[in-house]
């Protein structure tokens, strides 16, 4: 089964066409296009949402048609459409649905209509085989057991949501918590540009901390003892900006003082994930733990998780999705719509910027 997928929900413009086995449940990737406004967005330190929508207009018919050209596959070849109905910014958002419609419509094909949050946990199960080898070697698992197993914990980490979600099946998800304020992304976004840093501040705190130690400043962690999977990061950038205009205003401030402060917050945010994440893990026995969403292509935190399962000599799997999965793409929706194939009518897919876990 071929799917053409759609992801618009941001400033990212994605199309992807991918294949779907049904005997052994596999998703291959024919064409993964994605048309980033990030650069646009940097200029103005963060997205404006009517700039968004207007690039998804510029570029949704081209990487559409690039998707196809790349997978070398012609639109009546396409057995559905699949495409992002939420949660994210309307105006973006609608381009993207309105365009799947006006497809199936012509084409008289269905539409899967599907949960960005969910699409950012599908994002693991695109990896090729040979990736995950290469995942499971290094954390000393048998090559034989390399699919996802259930249940498991996910832990999404966007721009926009913190969430951790129990999986205890294809289709059966059950939201444990999650942020009452910012986003792990939005904290990392709005740190990075206290610290001076370009926009999106995640990539920029990782590249600065590279080079800091984690232990100069002792950042709070917010709510990691707290008796609940729910998170906060909003006093994590109040504690920084008291820092940084107490102690490094601009002109006292120097390149290892941004290094510091970058990997000191860095490790901060991270010792907060995967503390909650492995108690969540512990709590409902799962056997495989999978991270997604932008800010899971940190390599710190990808790391530090991996090898705390290590030295708790645990039997969890842990899956990670390649890098560019991990930020927002259409190949993550088209593999969520083959595993939860509930294809619509086009009449029937609405736009929800709200839509969360039900
Ligand atoms: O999933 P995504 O592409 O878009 C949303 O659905 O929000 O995530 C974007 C977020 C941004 O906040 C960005 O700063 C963060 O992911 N991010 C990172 C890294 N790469 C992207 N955060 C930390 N470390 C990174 N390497
Ligand atoms: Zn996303």
């Amino acid at each position: 089964m071929k799917i053409l997928a759609i992801e618009t929900s941001c400033d990212e413009t994605a199309a992807a066409v991918i294949e779907g086995a049904e005997k052994d449940l596999k998703v291959e990737l024919l064409s993964n296009i994605i048309s980033s406004s990030i650069k646009l967005h940097a200029k103005t330190g963060g997205i404006i949402p009517e700039k968004a929508a207007r690039e998804q207009v510029k570029y949704i018919i081209p990487v559409i048609k690039k998707a196809l050209s790349r997978a070398k596959t012609k639109l009546s070849d396409i057995d559905s459409l699949a495409v992002t109905v939420g949660p994210g910014l309307i105006g973006s958002l609608l381009v993207g649905v309105e365009t799947a419609k006006t497809l199936a419509y012509v084409l008289n094909k269905p539409i899967v209509s599907v949960n960005h949050l969910i699409g950012h946990i599908y994002a693991n199960f695109i990896t090729t085989n040979e990736q995950r080898l290469t995942t499971n070697k290094k954390l000393g698992v048998s090559s034989q057991k390399l699919v996802v197993e259930f249940p498991a914990i996910a832990l999404i980490v966007s721009g926009g949501h913190t969430d951790l979600v129990l999986m205890k099946k294809h289709g059966d998800l059950k939201w444990l918590g999650g942020t009452r304020d910012d986003a792990a992304g939005e904290a990392f976004d709005k740190i990075g540009r206290l610290l001076g840093l370009p926009y999106p501040g995640g990539p920029a705190i990782e590249k600065a901390a590279k080079n800091g130690n984690s232990k100069r400043f002792l950042f709070p962690r917010p709510m990691i003892d707290s008796d609940d999977f729910d998170f906060s990061f909003s006093g994590l950038k109040t504690a920084v900006m008291r820092q940084v205009t107490g102690s490094f205003p601009r002109n006292r401030r120097g390149q290892d003082d941004i290094a510091d402060l970058s990997a000191s917050v860095q490790q901060s945010i991270i010792d907060v994930l995967i503390k909650k994440t492995l108690k969540a893990a512990q709590k409902y026995n799962v056997k495989s733990i999978l991270l997604g969403g932008g800010v899971s292509a940190n390599q710190k935190l990808r790391e530090d998780l991996k090898s705390l399962i290590l030295n708790h000599k645990s039997s969890i799997k842990f899956f990670a999705p390649a890098k560019n999965f991990c930020t927002d793409n259409a190949a993550m929706i088209g593999a969520a719509a083959f595993f939860n194939y509930k294809p619509v009518l086009w009449k029937k897919v609405t736009t929800n910027p709200d839509l969360y876990f039900d």
